[in-house]
């Protein structure tokens, strides 16, 4: 089935690879109402990710956070699995990779996509840190390439990175954060790309200040989680943090005007990053410990973590509809 009811009247779509990143793309895109086709290098993997997805479209309809005008049933069988690559790209006009984050493999198989897809496609990388301008530079059609890196999980945490070359198309840009809106996800532009793009620079600096605030004994690790959870995180869940700034005072020159040197004064007192490892490390496993349980059994914490981030991912929905009215 061809469909053309969408922005920019694209027909058809495929998602490469189905690991978990692939099925939740996969799961994304048919929820907008397209049909997605899906290949793995693996073909076990097909039943696998077939399997998953159906058990995942029916949790999220007994939440009540099923995407989309589409039954389960519909979602569920716009999505068809191939063993063949050329087969998956063909009449593709958005082409997702999911595979590991190798850059030589990522690189290996953007080149035989290349020779298989319509020449005007769109090939988008899940890649979480490797730049667009290396997996792309030695394709001959490096201009139709773009990074579109989600959040885990993407259904409960919409934004989307979007990261392009120096030789990115403007329409591959603007088609793919139109089809990340028209989606439900929350697509962010980078102007340029930039090592660990924007959503990894910011939780690399949180760990990086922590880390140095742990070592030199200031805090505990369970209690820096505290700062977070019931802290900082309150507000982020919902605002920035300029906004959060914007808020504090009458607005940013006013808050500029009351705190400017004092956060600078506290800025430059910052340490320089350290790599992991070592006694500081030990001291933060244990505090982990402490707080999530013993590593061996972590499924219970992380079903935990699942059901509030489905909860709160719930609350903000709602609430959004209720400002919309
Ligand atoms: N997992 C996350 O939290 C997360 C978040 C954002 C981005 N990403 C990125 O998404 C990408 C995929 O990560 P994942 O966690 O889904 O990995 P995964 O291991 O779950 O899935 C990778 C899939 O790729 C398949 N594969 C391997 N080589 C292949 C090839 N040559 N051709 C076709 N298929 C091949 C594997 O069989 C597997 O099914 C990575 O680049 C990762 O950095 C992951």
């Amino acid at each position: 089935m061809r469909k053309s009811r969408h922005c920019y009247d694209f027909e058809s779509f495929i998602c490469a690879i189905c690991g978990l990143i692939g099925r939740s793309f996969s799961m994304l895109f048919v929820s907008g109402g397209y049909q997605v086709s899906v290949y793995d290098v693996e073909p076990a993997q097909n039943a696998v990710a077939k399997d998953d997805i159906w058990s995942q479209l029916n949790k999220l309809e007994e939440q009540g956070l099923l995407r989309g005008s589409l039954s389960k049933e519909q979602q569920f069988a716009n999505i068809t699995y191939t063993e063949d690559l050329a087969e998956c790209v063909n009449g593709a006009f958005f082409i997702q990779e999911c595979i590991p984050e190798r850059l030589e493999l990522k690189k290996s198989v953007f080149a035989k996509i290349e020779k298989v897809m319509s020449p005007d496609a769109i090939m988008s990388s899940s890649t979480s840190a490797l730049m667009p301008s290396l997996i792309s530079g030695d394709l001959t059609h490096k201009n139709r390439f773009v990074v579109t890196h989600p959040t885990n999980p993407p259904f409960y945490a919409p934004a989307t990175e979007v990261v392009p070359a120096s030789w990115t198309d403007a329409d591959v840009i603007e088609k793919t954060v139109a089809l990340l809106k028209e989606i439900g996800q929350a697509p962010v532009l980078l102007k340029k790309e930039i090592n660990g793009f924007v959503l990894n620079r910011i939780q690399y600096a949180i760990l990086a200040e922590t880390w140095n605030l742990i070592r030199d004994g200031i805090v505990s690790p369970e209690d820096c989680d505290v700062i977070m959870s019931q802290g900082l995180g309150m507000r982020y869940a919902f605002m920035g943090p300029w906004e959060t700034a914007y808020l504090n005072a009458d607005g940013l020159h006013s808050y500029s005007d009351r705190y400017a040197d004092m956060i600078y004064g506290i800025q430059k007192d910052f340490l320089p990053p350290e790599k992991i490892g070592g006694e500081t490390l030990d001291v933060i496993q244990r505090g982990m410990e402490n707080v999530a349980g013993p590593v061996e059994n972590l499924e219970q914490r992380r079903q935990w973590r699942d059901r509030r981030l489905v909860a709160l991912a719930k609350l903000k929905a709602g609430m959004n509809k209720e400002e919309a009215k």
